[in-house]
């Protein structure tokens, strides 16, 4: 087709894409480019802003490396994240909910025995954490693999430090026969999410503040369950109602006692959702 218009080129480019054999492929890239194109006619983008757009997204990738992934981090401050994490993990009512994932997961933590104190060295007021894992059923599940990792009290995570040669308040732990789980830690604080790349320049421009409430991030694996990504948060946090990438769940904000010694008590429990013939399959592949 010569002479596109811009009435017919969403459709020419729409036709140009017909051949795409991956029928997936073909639906999310002919859909991508509907909604692009809705959204610059809907702004009636200018040729100045289309360039601020190309050179926001040079800088998005230019932050980016092994240990910064900078598009995350925008996908989360755009929702994107939360949205794609709900529409995924829709579970019975029961089940815990899940939530974001987050840039700070490491492969490879520490592996720790029941009772034992994941902070090793990090700064911040001792907290206990114990509770249960159960399936939806109510029964216990045993040998599931819980994986935690948080912010110390000047909220920041150990990968976040120059030059630390261990891991801080991350670990990884089984439950027992009866589907329990305890640890020791230091009590999670909120933090802002980095603020020194273009999404941080986003945030400031649109008014936005970069904080996160408190919270404890858990992953838990258990043959026969779905995995389940989450965080416990902290009631009472200043920022549960404006969390900066959308991760808060009612279910998930839990009370941190404090106890007669200074110290922080959690209980909180995990029902984790039978794995499906469909969650099975895209395990196995
Ligand atoms: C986190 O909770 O670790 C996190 C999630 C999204 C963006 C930044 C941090
Ligand atoms: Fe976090």
């Amino acid at each position: 087709m010569r002479n596109v218009t811009q009435d017919n080129i969403t459709q020419a480019v729409i036709e140009r894409l017909a051949q795409t054999p991956d029928p997936r492929l073909r639906e999310v890239v002919t859909s991508l480019v509907q909604h692009l194109h809705a959204f610059a006619r809907e702004v009636r983008l200018t040729e100045d802003e289309w360039f601020k757009g190309i050179q926001f997204l040079t800088a998005v990738g230019h932050k980016s490396d092994d240990k910064r992934q900078e598009f995350i981090l925008l996908s989360d401050t755009l929702g994107l994240s939360m949205l794609t994490v709900a529409m995924n993990n829709d579970k019975p009512q029961g089940c815990t909910e899940a939530t974001v994932f987050g840039p700070f997961h490491v492969e490879g933590a520490p592996r720790y025995e029941k009772g034992a104190d994941i902070a090793n060295g990090a700064s911040g007021e001792p907290c206990l954490v114990r509770g249960r894992v159960r399936g939806l059923g109510g029964e216990p599940v045993a040998g599931a693999t819980i994986e935690v990792w948080q912010a110390d009290a000047k909220g920041k995570y150990d990968v976040q430090y120059e030059g630390l040669d261990h891991h801080r308040a991350r670990g990884v732990l089984r439950t027992g026969p009866d589907g329990s789980f305890e640890f020791r830690t230091v009590l999670a604080e909120a933090y802002p999410i980095p603020t020194d790349g273009p999404v941080g320049d986003l945030l400031r421009a649109t008014r936005r503040h970069p904080w996160r409430p408190a919270h404890l991030h858990f992953m838990i694996v258990a043959d026969g369950y779905e995995r389940l990504v989450t965080h416990v948060f902290r009631s009472g946090d200043d920022y549960l109602d404006s969390d900066a990438v959308f991760g808060v769940r009612e279910s998930l904000v839990a009370d941190w006692k404090r106890q007669a010694d200074g110290s922080y008590l959690l209980e909180y429990d995990f029902v984790l959702n039978p794995a499906t013939a469909r969650t099975n399959k895209e395990t196995a592949s």
